[in-house]
């Protein structure tokens, strides 16, 4: 089993806000506290991995999700790569260049997170994973379809699992359990190009209608005993979030730009 944490949530709080995949981009943070804001009462946030790597504000970014999840937060691959200082593309937005930037106690708090979150609430049981690894603490895919994350974890006792990592939000229910994707407070993903292949997030071998590239996280409460899972979408100044990329001379610029304006990732191997 991976590192777990287990917490009693106080009784008193009456919605959950769940959210992942921020990747240090100040665009989606400052569009994600505004939906925040406009939740009333007693609420709690759970950040569900991936802070790190993307944008250029790695701190800016760890100070606010601190300051309101506290220990309801799970390391993303990203966050894991952070902390070993694993990849320094670029200072500005890179693994290595989040590390040397943050604050030796933001530093502490990242080392002691869980990978996974076991959480009671109001007699719920809800688990928290990225989903970059299994709860056996094999490799998860990024390009897993929902159905086949509804797979890895139907097993599960909890009556909610919460997942991030593939960057495409769903909802699905069964009969006494639900399994979710946050999806991303940056950019969600919707088709993969890799040569001459492509992958669609959503399982299905055309786009459909369904392409939207609002972000989204999940908003849990409890009606009448039962879990209410929703997932809430909110836009993100898109054009604003490039031109912060660029201001950084972002060597990705090209597959960032893809990822952001269109839900398409363009694997850089194939990027002219
Ligand atoms: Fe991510
Ligand atoms: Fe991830």
């Amino acid at each position: 089993m991976i590192k777990t944490a287990n917490y009693q949530l106080d009784e008193s709080i009456e919605t959950l806000l769940i959210a992942s995949d921020l990747h240090s981009h100040i665009r989606g943070l400052q569009a994600f506290e505004r939906e925040y804001d406009k939740i009333s009462g007693s609420k709690q946030l759970i950040f569900n991995g991936d802070l790190f790597y993307g944008g250029p504000y790695p701190v800016e970014c760890a100070q606010w999700i601190i300051e309101r999840a506290g220990p309801y937060m799970t390391l993303g691959n990203h966050d894991e790569g952070m902390l070993k200082q694993a990849d320094d593309i670029s200072d500005a937005y890179g693994e290595k260049g989040a590390f040397e930037r943050l604050s030796q106690p933001q530093r502490d708090h990242f080392s002691n997170l869980p990978l996974r979150l076991e959480l009671q609430w109001r007699g719920k049981k809800i688990v928290c994973q990225h989903g970059h690894l299994l709860p056996d603490g094999s490799d998860g895919n990024w390009m897993a379809t929902p159905m086949e994350q509804v797979q890895h974890y139907q097993h599960e006792k909890e009556d909610l699992v919460c997942l991030g990592h593939t960057h495409y939000p769903f909802i699905q229910k069964s009969v006494n359990k639900f399994i979710a994707n946050s999806g991303s407070l940056c950019m969600p993903f919707y088709k993969i190009i890799a040569g001459h292949q492509t992958h669609y997030q959503k399982g299905q071998a055309e786009w459909g209608e369904e392409v939207d590239l609002r972000c989204s996280f999940l908003i849990v409460c409890i009606e009448k005993n039962e879990l209410v899972v929703q997932l809430k979408r909110f836009d993100v100044d898109r054009e604003a979030m490039l031109e912060d990329l660029k201001d950084i001379e972002d060597p990705w610029i090209n597959v960032h730009r893809g990822c952001i304006k269109e839900g398409v990732v363009i694997m850089p191997e194939v990027v002219q």
